[in-house]
Order: structure tokens, then sequence, then C-alpha cells
């Protein structure tokens, strides 16, 4: 970098103010001198193209770690360099706001943990994240078990009938149904039923995602808001889903009055793990609007990401048969055919490599969105506040710089017997929880989550994808979708002997999975 940045940089590590050494650079006339950010020339096309992150893909090939896109007034900062996703995430967070993300997912999420910033969002982590400890993703390993157990009777079903099926809708069943019991208590039982209230959730994802890609916020415009058939029909999924949170709150206050638990860190109701009936227990004061806000949030980002992350891991590995069968090797000789345990999860090396490698690929969501708040340095690059900016963890998870064959589905690229990894490990290259302060609070369940339905399901099936099968593409609203579904032909598999349940012990999870 040029020696006027470096002049700045090393000044501003000195804890020089900024104002001073703009006046200096100005007066030695420094700052002419300041690199400029690549622009690469974009259309508004590039970014509503069905996956717009294979553009940005193209476009990082050409213009490097960190480009600007334009198109008319508006301009995007495109960031695919590890360190400068570290400086965004992790060395500088509070330089940044959700932007645009927040403005969007306001009508569903609100206040809540994932748009949220400042005060708001710092209270509201500080009583959210404890209501996920251990105790709790221990108890939600038998749910996983016993949601998984539903998928299986319905694909043996299938299996049965020589019918085909659609993962990607089932896998969005399967992780509704869990996350359901985990946020509120609630029982979707989507897998079987096709309530009102279901549908209300698949509404309002949809529109969360059509305004993710829609080039202007029509949903604002004042006439449009109040007579368009999609925002009325919207408004009543937003009202169903929260007349039934009310409820679902009441009743779980109703039950903290009259229990006798004294509430402690590792705090859990039996009958009710819920993160709903922690958050209550706990005395957390907060308006009814807030903890609406957070439940909503919740239940989104652990749906839609779980359900990702396992329908493009299935497509992966019927597409890589020597993984299939090394996974199911493994799967066979530790699981048997019950429902997994917290031991089994750190048993599990190779399923887990095999969740960490879908990770990679297919980075859920594929970028991360950011505003600035105050100047600040990108690399070498002097920004403004009020940059949009992009990190593109689709472009980090394979860039042709630091990874080896990097489009290559290979779970082994991490030694089995070494660390989990994570953005820490892997310096900023691997982010599939994002990484800093804003770091996901749900990276242990998720994979716990995932790991447990993938083991379950290849240890009792045989995945192809169906004959005749559209050709799976992608698409995007928040997580990466394929355009057509995930169709594929189900078998059941010959059972080998039963292994029994092995006695519970306390068993201390793996500290790089971070859970805090
Ligand atoms: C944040 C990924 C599952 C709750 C995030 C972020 C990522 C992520 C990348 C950071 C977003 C950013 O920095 O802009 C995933 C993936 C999942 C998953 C890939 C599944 C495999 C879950 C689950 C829950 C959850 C199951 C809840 C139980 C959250 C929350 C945040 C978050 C509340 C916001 C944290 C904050 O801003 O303080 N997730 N997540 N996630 N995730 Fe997850």
């Amino acid at each position: 970098s040029s020696f006027p940045s470096q002049l700045r940089n090393g000044l501003l590590k000195l804890g020089m103010p900024e104002e001073v050494i703009e006046s200096l650079l100005k007066w030695t006339g420094g700052l002419e001198d300041y690199p400029r950010i690549p622009e690469a020339k974009g259309s508004i096309r590039a970014l509503q193209n069905e996956a717009f992150f294979l553009a940005l893909y193209e476009l990082y090939l050409t213009y490097g770690g960190i480009y600007r896109l334009t198109f008319g007034p508006k301009s995007f900062l495109i960031v695919s360099d590890p360190s400068i996703a570290k400086h965004i995430l992790k060395d500088n967070p509070k330089a940044y706001s959700k932007g645009i993300l927040a403005e969007i997912l306001d009508f569903v999420m609100g206040k809540g943990l994932i748009p949220a910033d400042g005060e708001i969002w710092r209270r509201r982590r500080r009583a959210v994240v404890p209501a996920l400890h251990q105790k709790f993703v221990s108890a939600m390993i038998s749910l996983f078990g016993e949601a998984t157990d539903r998928l299986c009777k319905k694909l043996d079903t299938a299996a049965s009938d020589g019918e085909d099926v659609e993962m990607e809708s089932l896998f969005s069943r399967l992780t509704l149904d869990i996350i359901g019991k985990a946020v509120f208590n609630y029982d979707f039982d989507s897998l079987k039923v096709d309530a009102g209230i279901v549908e209300a959730v698949y509404t309002v994802l949809r529109e969360a995602e059509d305004r993710s890609v829609a080039p202007i916020p029509f949903w604002e415009i004042p006439i449009w808001k109040d007579i368009s058939p999609k925002l009325k029909k919207v408004n009543a999924a937003l009202k169903l889903i929260n007349d039934t949170l009310d409820d679902l709150i009441a009743i779980c206050k109703r039950m903290v009055d009259e229990e006798e638990l004294q509430f402690h860190e590792e705090y859990m109701n039996e009958q009710d793990p819920s993160i709903l009936h922690f958050l209550l227990a706990s005395g957390d004061d907060v308006s009814s609007k807030q903890l609406r806000d957070d439940l909503m949030t919740l239940l989104i980002a652990g749906h839609e990401t779980s359900a990702a992350v396992l329908t493009w891991t299935f497509y992966l590995l019927v597409k890589e048969p020597s993984v299939m069968a090394k996974l199911q090797n493994e799967v066979d000789s530790i699981l048997g055919d019950r429902f997994p345990t917290i031991e089994d999860m750190k048993k599990l090396k190779y399923t887990t490599r095999v969740i960490n490698e879908s990770l990679r690929l297919y980075p859920q969501p594929p970028v991360l969105i950011r505003r600035s708040m105050e100047d600040d340095i990108l690399g070498e690059y002097p920004i403004k506040r009020g940059e949009d900016i992009f990190i593109s963890v689709w472009n980090l998870h394979r860039s042709p710089n630091h990874w080896e064959d990097a489009d290559k589905f290979d779970p082994e690229r991490w030694p089995l017997d070494g660390p989990n990894p994570n953005e820490t490990n892997q310096n900023f290259s691997y982010l599939p929880f994002g990484g800093g302060p804003r770091k996901c609070i749900g990276d242990m369940f998720a994979t716990f989550e995932t790991v447990g339905a993938v083991a379950m399901l290849v240890r009792r099936f045989d995945f192809q994808m169906a004959l005749g099968a559209p050709p799976v593409e992608m698409t995007t609203g928040a997580t990466i979708h394929t355009t057509k579904g995930l169709n594929m032909t189900v078998t059941r598999r010959r059972r080998p002997p039963i292994i029994p349940t092995l006695e519970m012990s306390t068993v201390k999870l793996d500290s790089s999975l971070n859970i805090p």
C-alpha cells in the first residue's frame, strides 16, 4: 500500500485522533495519493440475478478482495478478503450496523436480535444467549432424534410406495418442527399436517425473501400498502403468528408462575425446555413486542438456515458416492439404529466434517450485510460513513487463494482428529456462523441438529437423484434455495445389528464450538 496510507494506519494505531491525522496529511498533500477502491462495472441485473452471489464471484476474480459496484445512485462495497472481513466483524464491529437488512426485516423481526443494533442489541443478546446453555442443547438432541424419526417414517412410506420425494420442502418442515419446539414449545407438526399457522410462517418467510431481492421498497408505497392483496395476506399471516405467540407466552407465564423451580444458570424445565420458558423464568424484564420480535427472529434464524444446510448436504452427498459410503460406514459403526445422544456427537467425526464442508460450499446466508456508521479504513482504502457493504462468505469459502480444489466436496480437507474448523482457527477464510460479537448464537444447536439428522437418514436410507428430475440450480432469498426442488428416490437400507444405547454421562462439549 502507498506511503500515506501506511503512515495514516501507523498514526491511527498509535492512538492519534483521526482529525489530526487528516489535517496533517492534507497539509503534506498525502490524501490525494490514497488508493481508490476498484470500481466494478455492474448493472442492477447483476444483483437481481437468480443467484446474485455468482455474479459477485465473477467480479471478485477480476477486481479482487474489495470492489465497488454502482448502479445509478446506489453503490455497494463487496468484500471477499478475509482480513477485511475480520476487521468489520471482529476488530471494529462498533463501526458497523445491519443497515439494509434491518430495514428489510423490520416488518417481521422488528428489533429482534438479528436486525437490532446498539444498546437494544446488547441487552437482548445478554438476555437470550444464556438460554442456549449446555444442558438445553443436550436436551435438544433427543428432540432432534424424535423429529428426524418422523421424517424417516415419511420416507419409509415413500420408499414402500416407490414414490419420489422432494427433500427441500421436507427439510424445511423438519427444521420448522424442531425450532418451534425449541424456541417456544410449540409443535407445528408440519411434516404431518398443513395447519394455517404453518402456511402463515411460509407466507411471511417468502415476503422477507421477496423484499430482500426487490429493487425498490414497494411495501412502503402509501396507497399500494393498503390495497395490495399480497401485503394484505402478509399482514393477516403476521397477525395469526403474533396472536399465536401471545397465546404461547401467556401459557408459558402461567407455567412459570406455578412452578417451584429456582432459577439458576443452567435452569431448565424438563416438561418445557424451550428458550421462551428460560427467558420468562429468568425474570427477563421485556416488553411483549420485544419478546415476540426475539421469538420470531429465533424462529426464522434457526429454520431456513438449517433446512438449507440439509438440502445442500444431500445434494453434495448423492453426487459424491465415495463420501456417502464413508459416512454410512461411520454412522453404522457408531450409531446403529438408535437416536443420537450427546456422546455420539463427539464420535460422529466424519459426519461433522461433512456438515463443515457443506457449510463451506453452501454458506447460509451467502452474504453478510453491514453499513458503516463512521469513516473507517478497509485494507488500504479509506471509506466514508454510510457505505452499504456485502461480505461475500461465498467468495471467501470458494476463493482459489485460500482453498485447494475450492469447488471440490472434500470433508477430509480438515483432519478428523483436528479442531472443529471455525472462523478463528481458519483466520476468517471460513466463517459459516459469522464472527465477532454478532456471531450466530445457534452454532452448536445447528451443528448437532444437522449432524443428527444426516446420521439418522443415511443410516436408514440410500438416496439418489430422481429419474428425470430437473437440474438442481440455485436461487437466493436469505439462504440458498434450489429453483425446482431436490427430487430424490429413497430406498431402505438393510439394517446391521443394533448397537445398544450407552449410559449417559457428562461430557465436556468441544470448546471450539464456542458456546458462551
Ligand atoms: C446469526 C448462520 C442456525 C440464531 C447468524 C450469522 C450467521 C448464522 C452467518 C451471522 C449473521 C451476521 O453477522 O450478519 C447460521 C447457520 C445456521 C444457523 C448457517 C444453521 C446451520 C441458527 C439457529 C439459531 C440461530 C438454530 C437459533 C437457535 C441466530 C441469531 C443470530 C444469528 C439470533 C444473530 C446474532 C446477533 O446478531 O447477535 N447465524 N445460523 N442461528 N443466528 Fe444463526
